[in-house]
């Protein structure tokens, strides 16, 4: 068995502040507690809520890291005394409440999950934060149906590309959002059957005119602000709208008339502050739900760029500058 070292590469906020707060130091590496495991990380996905970590503006939990980065692949290389379910060795994806930036991490065991089959670490390491979001809210939360349309907005974010390539899987009909026709084209080469530049063109009139008239059955919404009144007006009769961020503000003015015409149910939740027992039977929901059709097909979240680790800030404002498609990813 490979001896651990004392001490490993992590990147640090130094400060709430730009890119460049984001520093590589050294750090002792940590032990894990009893139902905890240590990975050796060789892959962490980069995400929107580490951006507004970075910022001083999406604290960590009590109890987390103050490391950024909430999904990691990589093999397990120590066990706490009650873990029962993995062994050193063994390659997994984990779900985490921070601490990803780092050649080590600790993960709870129940949030960890097999590498699928057929995927690489760098493949698995990218699923964690998007899928159990999306499948959280999309699925146990808005219970998307198989022939339904969900309209995601961001088609081409981390969450938005989930989004399409799951619900698609699933036998749903997608519309999707974004901010230029290349990203358009872009959520079409995934399957979306419908893209909207919301820059250049309504998307309740998109969303009507995809679905006959009738609307959208399930809403994934990241922007909120005034998107909530317009998610409102594109949703058919009986629709669920999950909001997952505030990008475009967190206030919204709603018609209450339309809401009950439509009897429509309005949602929102974060995943991070949840508890490790429910993150665990999400877990568990997804290898018997998702992992199954993730290793049935060539399905794979489109990864649009990687950078070493001690590269983090250049990861970050490669996020912020929106230029990319899909993931970013930290290799360590
Ligand atoms: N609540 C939760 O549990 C949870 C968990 C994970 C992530 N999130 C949130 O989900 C969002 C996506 O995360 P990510 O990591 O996938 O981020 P990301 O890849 O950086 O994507 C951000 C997306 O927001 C889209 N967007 C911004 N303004 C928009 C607007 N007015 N209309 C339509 N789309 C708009 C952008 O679209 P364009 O580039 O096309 O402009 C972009 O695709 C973030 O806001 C994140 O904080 C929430």
């Amino acid at each position: 068995m490979t001896t651990l070292p004392k001490s490993m590469q992590v990147i640090e906020i130094t400060t709430p502040g730009g890119p460049q707060v984001l520093q590589p130091a050294q750090r002792p590496l940590p032990a894990p507690g009893p139902a905890e495991v240590l990975i050796r990380v060789r892959a962490a996905g980069v995400n929107r809520p580490d951006v507004l970590q970075r910022r001083g503006a999406y604290p960590p939990p009590p109890g987390a890291s103050d490391i950024p980065g909430l999904e990691v692949a990589g093999e397990v290389v120590a066990l706490g005394a009650e873990v029962r379910q993995w062994q050193r060795g063994d390659t997994v994806c984990a779900l985490l409440a921070g601490g990803g930036y780092a050649e080590y991490a600790l993960a709870p065991a129940v949030q960890c999950l097999p590498v699928p089959k057929g995927f690489s670490l760098e493949q698995a390491a990218v699923l964690p934060e998007t899928v159990f979001t999306v499948y959280y809210n999309v699925w146990e939360r808005s219970h998307l149906r198989p022939g339904e349309w969900l309209l995601v907005h961001g088609g081409t974010s981390g969450i938005g590309t989930t989004a399409i390539l799951l619900a698609k899987a699933f036998g749903a009909q997608v519309i999707a959002t974004a901010g230029s026709a290349e990203k358009c084209a872009a959520c079409l080469r995934l399957g979306a059957d419908a893209a909207i530049n919301y820059k250049g063109a309504d998307f309740v009139a998109g969303a009507l005119e995809a679905t006959q008239g009738r609307g959208v059955d399930v809403i994934l919404d990241m922007v909120g602000g005034e998107y909530l009144a317009r998610d409102i007006a594109a949703a058919a009769p009986d629709g669920r709208i999950a909001v997952i961020a505030t990008q475009g503000g967190r206030l919204a003015e709603i018609d209450l008339g339309q809401l009950m015409g439509k009897r429509l149910t309005i949602g929102g939740s974060t995943l991070r502050p949840q508890t490790v027992a429910r993150k665990g039977e999400l877990a568990a929901a997804l290898r018997r739900e998702i992992w199954p059709l993730l290793e049935a097909g060539s399905w794979r979240l489109p990864i649009h760029a990687r950078f070493p680790l001690h590269q983090a800030a250049q990861a970050h404002a490669l996020m912020e500058s929106g230029g990319h498609v899909g993931k970013i990813v930290l290799q360590t």
